[in-house]
């Protein structure tokens, strides 16, 4: 294969380097474009834009393949612990017994929010969206820790950044819940690991004794493992973009989050099961509905379908549909959501309009069920998914502050007025 692709515009031929990523993907390096040509490219939504060189994760949406620094999803989603991804995406390997052991205390060490931060949830209205309670939340904490602005910290003091936001997301992501419902605030508990406190801060009260269920804990620990990174996508570009202005940590996560709460991104799993719960009270009739989404005239879309990368399965989703089905059994619950859910996937994926379009289930079309099933309230999905993206994003950072990307900019075409005169108020 020629390693040079050849550009002709205006009667020159300009040459430009092809690139291969370690999985043979293949890039025209257009960095000296501009420099050389004059022209620009122009690839709205950034479709076929390579924003970045990254180790982290590899997706092949044709394939449905997803890979963490090589390992396959289905292995890590059957094996590994949520911290033990997180530590693999953020420091690049598996860690050692000794090295999980020193990363998990550290995290548990920090799982306390400073009690001024209490002050903050109080003022919230009862009514107020866990997700926009998060995302501020998040950015707060900056302004507890004021050395995490310093973006030449050492990175002893970057890590730091990192533990104490994966220790205190949960926190703050529980306790925005609580809020909402105006229940007394629980304190995290050392003796638990990362998911059952996470679940004891949400579900336990004062008054009683909690007990943490290991069929959720192990459908929770599941989840976030399958949610953890998924490359480029617009909350990770998001992180990225903030993070190339040096802009600290706290920001860039809290941009990732807001990011995320679109109903296009992580807010679909809440659209999900607004959606499933609209055709159930509207007498379940599916093909009404498939219909609808077919129907150019009407803005309906069925949530859960499509991806952007996806066009064959999302291989989250086909682990996310059997472990539906494992918790639903295990726990006894039978979601009258979970047939709907099942008969608009068949009549979706035998249609015509789904299949020439590749629209599959992807991975949202499931997980809100389970988190249904494990008691978590619908506006709660997206801070669900928050929690599992975290050290996705945290990794993503990372690699770019210490690749020294310079800051995210990009150009664009213009199509507005032309230089015109300034017309007086009065002659307007
Ligand atoms: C995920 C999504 C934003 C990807 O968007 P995209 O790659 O830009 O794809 P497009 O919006 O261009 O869609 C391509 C075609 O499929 C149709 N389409 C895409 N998703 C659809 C859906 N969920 N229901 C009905 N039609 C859909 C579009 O109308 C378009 O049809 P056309 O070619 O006749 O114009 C889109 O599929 C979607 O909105 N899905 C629902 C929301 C969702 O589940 N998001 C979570 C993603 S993890």
């Amino acid at each position: 294969m020629s390693e040079i692709a050849k550009l002709e515009l205006e009667g020159t031929i300009y040459e430009f380097p092809i690139i291969e990523g370690t999985e043979n993907e293949k890039a025209i390096d257009i960095s000296k474009l501009r420099d050389t040509t004059g022209y620009v490219t122009l690839d709205t939504g950034y479709k076929n834009t390579g924003a970045t060189k990254s180790a982290i994760t590899f997706l092949d949406g044709e394939k449905g393949i997803l890979h963490y620094r090589g390992y396959s999803i289905e292995q890590l989603a059957e094996n590994a612990t949520f911290i033990e991804v997180a530590y693999l995406l953020i420091y690049g390997s598996l860690p050692t017994q000794l090295q999980l052991d020193t990363f998990t205390n550290n995290i548990t060490k920090h799982t306390l929010v400073h009690e001024d931060m209490k002050q903050f949830f109080e003022a919230y209205p009862a009514k107020a969206h866990p997700m926009g309670v998060l995302a501020s939340m998040t950015c707060s904490l900056s302004t507890f820790y004021p050395e995490s602005l310093d973006p030449n910290r050492s990175p002893e003091a970057k890590d730091l950044t990192m533990l104490r936001l994966l220790a205190k997301l949960p926190t703050l992501a529980a306790w925005s819940y609580k809020n909402a419902m105006r229940h007394p605030f629980m304190y995290p508990k050392n003796k638990y690991d990362y998911c059952s406190n996470f679940l004891h801060m949400m579900f336990a009260m004062p008054t009683e004794e909690y007990k943490v269920n290991p069929v959720v804990v192990k459908a929770l620990n599941k989840l976030l493992i399958l949610h953890a990174d998924h490359e480029q996508n617009c909350s990770t570009s998001t992180v990225r973009i903030v993070g190339s202005s040096q802009a600290n940590l706290y920001a860039c996560i809290s941009a990732g989050i807001s990011a995320l709460w679109g109903p296009l991104h992580g807010g679909a799993n809440q659209a999900v099961i607004e959606m499933l719960e609209q055709i159930h009270n509207d007498g379940g009739d599916v093909d009404k509905w498939v219909l609808k989404a077919k129907d150019k005239e009407d803005s309906f879309r069925l949530m859960g379908f499509g991806h952007r990368v996806y066009k064959n399965f999302d291989p989250r989703a086909t682990i996310i549909k059997k472990a539906c089905d494992d918790v639903l059994e295990q726990l006894g619950i039978n979601d009258p959501m979970l047939e709907i859910a099942k008969k608009l996937e068949k009549v979706a994926l035998e249609d015509e309009y789904f299949k020439s379009r590749n629209l599959y289930p992807n991975v949202d079309f499931y997980s809100g069920i389970i988190y249904r099933a494990l008691g978590i309230p619908t506006e709660m999905f997206t801070v669900m998914f928050a929690i599992g993206r975290l050290p996705g994003w945290i990794a993503q950072w990372k690699e770019m502050t210490e690749n020294n990307e310079p800051i995210g900019r990009p150009r664009q075409i213009y199509t507005g007025a032309t230089p015109r005169e300034y017309v007086d108020i009065a002659k307007r």
